[in-house]
């Protein structure tokens, strides 16, 4: 997901162009804002941390646009494309580092495993808008 804080100050292209430019292949795309059960359903797996209300509100605050990425090693060579969740403590040159305020309002969201890609695939498309 390209995050509400990305929509909001103009990077959808710039961060989509980053993306494809490290050779990930978009298979699903779209845009779309998350209502308050939407998010607090993505991100479930937060709910008892105590960030979860602040994240909940970012994540249904705009649109986003949501995508499915497909490479090779996907799972970890995006993450390293993101850097770290905290920007502040991302490398140079990746996107949180160029495009992302603080640690919650961090641009992009990645998946953190081949199964919770899936999983958060389908969250978000029915598979005939897979291609
Ligand atoms: P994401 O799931 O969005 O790709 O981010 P991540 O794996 O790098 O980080 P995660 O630990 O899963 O946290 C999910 C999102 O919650 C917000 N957050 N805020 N205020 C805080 O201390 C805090 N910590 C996390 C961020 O938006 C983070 O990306
Ligand atoms: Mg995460």
């Amino acid at each position: 997901m390209l995050k509400p804080d990305a929509v909001e100050n103009g990077h959808i292209g710039a961060i989509l162009d980053k993306i494809t430019s490290a050779g990930f292949k978009i298979i699903a795309m779209k845009y779309t804002q998350l209502s308050k059960r939407d998010a607090e359903a993505f991100y479930a797996i937060h709910k008892d941390r105590p960030f979860f209300g602040d994240l909940v509100s970012f994540m249904t605050r705009g649109p986003i646009v949501s995508a499915i990425l497909e490479k090779d090693n996907a799972v970890e060579d995006f993450r390293a494309l993101i850097g770290a969740t905290n920007p502040a403590e991302a490398a140079e040159g990746t996107i949180r580092k160029l495009f992302a305020k603080d640690i919650g309002e961090n641009a992009v969201h990645g998946s953190d495993s081949d199964e919770n890609a899936a999983i958060e695939g389908a969250f978000h498309f029915a598979g005939r808008d897979v291609y």
